[in-house]
């Protein structure tokens, strides 16, 4: 049997409709920000992997740090026991942020990430004895797929089924110059109630919803308003981290800082499964030298793996050489010429772009959606042009890994101009 009858008969992909006769890619190795299938096929890797990869694939520097690791120590219990690579990047983490005094909690995903984020922000005011329950939200987040990240998230298609058991969130539009005001009145009235625990937010960029993006000022009066009603700001940096919207973190465009912060993706590189959850101290006393039953009762079995941390320490290094942050200077650069020259095409509905993030909503008789048809259409066209770019409905977005040279993401954009000029 080969081994695409094998992956029919054997693997559940996420987010695939399990229609008969769907057949993966089959990828036997990688370099850069090149993939190869087993039939030799190189695909430009346009999107990170999800948005995973930051340093491209196969790099020599992971590669070394993954294995060195695993020759000391590949995993270890972390409750009662620690050691190095958590400890380092712990440090490195609330150092690069910008929280010098604070705590990492460290669990395996996005996801968890924020689950985390949720659960240490409700409890903080549980532990408080003065409890608060409610959470807000923006219209089109996403923030994952477990039961927590699902509730803060938008309701649509993705959740319905499970619409009744996720908790009442309050969401508000994403602000933008018409409706600010409004925006800002439907979260003071939230406010007003005096139980909104916290207010979540992927920091300037939607990332699921279509690469929607929003002004800095805007989400920092927000997050101003929801300080001053005593709630807490959790940033769900899992996209946005890393470099993606041209400063190191997206929250480091606004002034306020978050109370909470949630990394995963970008923070091993793409290499390991790892979330990372960012705590301020004005909200981690809330859980030190407190009675037993207010102890943050929650953990993944593979917390804070080593080999996750190490091979994460090393791609924090390696963002913060002036190389790498020279390349995210020009692919910002380069993502801002070709909204230039493609922004008065026929084809294009509207074109945005925040440092290495670029996305064009392409112009069709059907709304702007993950469900608009178009998606197909293009999937496939960009991956038989050997460049793998997964468009959110009529939205085609590069994110490509910092590593991309001039050409290679100019072949990339070739490839899209030659798409929306047919
Ligand atoms: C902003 C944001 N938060 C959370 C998640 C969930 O991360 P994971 O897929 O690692 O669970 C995602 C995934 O795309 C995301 O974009």
């Amino acid at each position: 049997m080969s081994l695409i009858q094998k992956d029919q008969n054997y693997i559940w992909h996420p987010f695939t409709p399990q229609t008969s006769g769907y057949e993966s890619v089959i990828i036997k190795s990688a370099k850069g920000v090149w993939l190869y299938t087993q039939e030799g096929e190189a695909i430009i890797d346009a999107i990170s992997s999800w948005w995973v990869n930051l340093h491209g694939h196969a790099h020599q520097a992971l590669n070394k740090a993954l294995q060195e690791q695993s020759e000391r120590l590949e995993h270890v219990i972390f409750a009662g026991f620690a050691h190095e690579p958590a400890i380092c990047l712990a440090e490195q983490l609330l150092k690069n942020f910008g929280m010098y005094v604070g705590k990492v909690f460290f669990s395996d995903n996005g996801s968890t990430a924020v689950e985390v984020a949720i659960k240490i922000a409700l409890q903080s005011f549980f532990n408080q004895d003065k409890p608060r329950l409610k959470l807000i939200a923006f219209e089109g987040a996403y923030h994952g797929d477990t039961f927590g990240s699902m509730a803060v998230g938008d309701r649509n298609a993705f959740n319905a089924p499970f619409f009744d058991l996720l908790f009442d969130v309050s969401f508000l539009p994403l602000p933008s110059d018409t409706n600010f005001d409004a925006v800002c009145s439907a979260m003071q009235a939230h406010l007003a109630q005096e139980n909104v625990a916290a207010f979540i937010y992927e920091p300037l960029v939607q990332g699921a919803a279509g690469m929607r993006m929003y002004a800095p000022e805007h989400l920092e009066t927000l997050m101003q308003m929801v300080h001053l009603a005593g709630g807490l700001c959790i940033a769900d940096e899992v996209m946005t981290g890393f470099g993606r919207t041209g400063t190191l973190f997206a929250s480091q465009q606004m002034r306020v800082q978050p109370d909470l912060v949630c990394l995963s993706k970008g923070l091993t590189g793409g290499y390991m499964p790892l979330g990372a959850t960012l705590v301020q101290e004005s909200v981690y006393k809330h859980f030190q030298n407190k009675p037993f039953l207010k102890t943050f009762f929650h953990g993944h079995s593979f917390t804070a793996n080593p080999l996750a941390c190490a091979v994460a320490k090393t791609s924090l290094d390696l963002l913060l050489e002036a190389s790498t942050q020279a390349n995210i200077d020009r692919i910002t650069g380069q993502n801002k010429c070709f909204l230039e020259e493609i922004k008065q095409l026929k084809r294009v509905r509207e074109v945005r772009t925040m440092g290495t993030i670029l996305a064009i909503e392409l112009e069709n008789e059907q709304v702007t959606s993950y469900f608009n048809e178009e998606r197909q259409d293009l999937y496939q066209y960009f991956l038989q042009k050997g460049v793998l770019l997964r468009p959110l409905g009529n939205v085609v977005y590069t994110m490509p890994p910092y590593c991309i040279t001039e050409n290679e993401l100019q072949r990339v954009f070739d490839v899209i101009k030659a798409y929306i000029s047919r």
